[in-house]
């Protein structure tokens, strides 16, 4: 873990003693930065000891929690066997050379975000990409430009 305590780490050594407390402590973190993102929910998990996919559950069993920051774009691209076999390698590097970032990087204007994940569990589909819970199938390097345009007309229209 880092030197620096997060505020995840905080909010879950205040919680962890009580009953029922992951759900207070999911709210205290999105009341402090307006959502819980992938590490937040590993250090809740970590220090806790709530397994990782608990916690999950919790987080997209109530609509309420948002996992991604406002206005951002969050690009999940599907690594998994089916995906990778698809040549999902080559969707990711379109990605990384369009935003000029790398995988785990997000834009210099804090829009996008670019990531790799396993299996998303429509195989059939590959090689898949997600971008907010959108699912992007039978994708190619050629679709990049056009994805990422249709979410940066969809936050501007918010
Ligand atoms: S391997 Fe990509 S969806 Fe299953």
């Amino acid at each position: 873990m880092s030197e620096e305590t997060s505020q995840a780490c905080q909010v879950a050594d205040k919680w962890r003693k009580k009953r029922g407390s992951l759900i207070m402590a999911l709210h205290e973190i999105q009341g402090i930065k307006g959502y819980v993102e992938f590490k937040d929910a590993m250090d809740l998990s970590e220090r806790m000891n709530i397994p990782l996919a608990r916690i999950y559950e919790v987080l997209t069993f109530y609509n309420f929690f948002k996992l991604v920051a406002p206005g951002k774009a969050v690009i999940s691209v599907c690594t998994g066997t089916a995906c990778y076999l698809k040549g999902n390698d080559k969707v990711l590097d379109k990605f990384k050379s369009e935003l000029k970032i790398k995988e785990g990087e997000s834009t210099a204007d804090g829009l996008f975000h670019l990531q790799c994940v396993r299996c998303v569990g429509c195989c059939g589909l590959a090689p898949v990409c997600v971008v907010n819970g959108k699912t992007y199938g039978r994708m190619t390097p050629e679709q990049v430009p056009a994805i990422l345009d249709e979410w940066r007309e969809a936050f501007k229209e918010n």
